[in-house]
């Protein structure tokens, strides 16, 4: 009687003990993860995260890519989205060279398909990205089909041709993204929030702002933490390396796609919603506004040799405006007077002040024309370009402190 069940508890028991142990083992993988001692795993690769492709919990993390030898060619694509009746004759005849991907898209005999005419330039840059996930050449542009656009860049006569000619694609390569606009206003910084309360709202300068509240971050990116402000530099024409895009699951763009694909948005805001996150999906940073002056000097090789002397430039831009504004005033007031079918004669204390406004404003132009014009000399010159771009290099960084003598 004895020798029975008290074997069969032991036995029972042991059987017990073992499972414990088995499920401990399986919560516990390994003492180094406990806790209890120095997490020896390695750190996550840039660009390699743990969750899933659509895991949006742990932002993207990128590191700075590698550009090309001095010299080397990159090969590139622009991606342009169109409606039938936009001209774009001006790229064949401007930029022979560089490739295209026209997608018009209200077309339905249109070579290149969107799914669907919804969400604007949007739906053409996620299909194209989409279609061509695993065949895109080193630098992927996207542009919208105007040649000359006030978003454009102001010292390239807002001209689309001087962007797509001038762009240094080791910019492109190294950084990974790159705004082809280099004035931070709209967009940079502090621009979104999407706690914004209803009597804050800017409805001139942010009308997509008030479209920008927190159920739509979740939606487009669930689980992401909610970021304070995303700010970036307006107008959705950028430029993105095959490496860049290519870190970034495809899943992903097929989830942004499908996002603008059921939407209810109105299609104007819809589009202008992926204005503000291009730089987050492809940086991983809420906040993106890189020195106005390393982006025209890096990217297009205009150096005015550092942020005060490009600030100096843009402010006698703004006073030689101002003093064609008051010209255009007195011009109009003539015009005015003509129409009514009067001559107004101007007194003496104006016409001095014509001739001096006239006389400034032809000064200026002078000066700032030179200091464009040495600003590209400098450009040309790669010591002065590399000393006014962005560096993570400290091993001469002292020698710009000031030296106590
Ligand atoms: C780059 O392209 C140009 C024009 O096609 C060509 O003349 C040049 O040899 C190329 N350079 C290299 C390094 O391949
Ligand atoms: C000259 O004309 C301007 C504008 O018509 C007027 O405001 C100003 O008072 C005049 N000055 C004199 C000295 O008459």
């Amino acid at each position: 009687m004895l020798a029975g069940p008290p074997r069969l508890v032991s036995l029972l028991t042991i059987v017990f003990i073992l499972c414990l142990g088995w499920w401990y083992l399986r919560l516990v993988p390994s003492p180094s993860t406990s806790g209890l001692t120095i997490d020896t795993s390695p750190p996550p690769k840039p660009g390699y995260h743990t969750g899933g492709a659509l895991d949006f919990s742990i932002p993207l993390r990128f590191k700075d890519g590698t550009a090309k030898p001095p010299g080397s060619n990159y090969t590139h694509v622009l991606v342009v989205p169109k409606t039938m009746k936009e001209d774009i004759r001006w790229m064949a005849a401007e930029i022979p060279d560089t490739p295209l991907a026209v997608y018009e898209v209200d077309n339905p005999n249109a070579e290149n398909k969107v799914p669907q005419n919804k969400g604007r330039e949007v739906m053409v840059y996620l299909t194209y990205i989409i279609d061509h996930y695993d065949d895109l050449p080193d630098t992927v542009l996207f542009m919208h089909s105007h040649r000359h656009a006030w978003h454009n860049n102001q010292l390239m006569g807002l001209d689309g041709v001087q962007i797509i000619r001038r762009l240094n694609h080791e910019r492109v390569a190294r950084m990974g993204f790159m705004n082809l606009r280099c004035h931070h206003e709209p967009g940079c910084p502090d621009w979104i929030h999407m706690d914004r309360p209803g009597g804050d709202f800017d409805f001139f300068k942010k009308p997509e702002e008030i479209y920008w509240r927190r159920h739509v971050w979740e939606e487009i990116h669930p689980g992401a933490p909610i970021p304070p402000t995303i700010s970036g530099i307006c107008c959705a024409q950028f430029a993105v390396s095959r490496e860049r895009i290519r870190q970034v699951p495809l899943e992903r763009f097929h989830h942004y796609r499908n996002w603008l694909l059921t939407t209810t948005m109105d299609d104007q805001f819809s589009g202008r919603i992926f204005e503000y996150i291009w730089h987050y999906i492809f940086t991983g940073h809420e906040v993106y506004c890189p020195a106005m002056n390393t982006c025209y000097c890096d990217g297009y090789g205009f150096c005015f040799g550092g942020r005060q002397k490009f600030a100096d430039y843009f402010k006698k831009q703004d006073s030689r405006n101002q003093k064609f504004e008051e010209l255009k005033t007195y011009e109009n007031q003539k015009e005015e007077a003509k129409k009514e079918g009067k001559t107004l004669e101007w007194n003496e204390t104006v016409k001095a002040r014509i001739s001096e406004l006239q006389k400034e404003i032809n000064r200026m132009d002078g000066e700032m024309q030179k200091e464009r014009n040495e600003a590209q000399e400098r450009g040309n010159d790669p010591k002065m370009r590399k000393e006014e771009t962005e560096s993570w290099d400290s091993t001469h960084i002292w020698d710009y402190a000031p030296k106590g003598d």
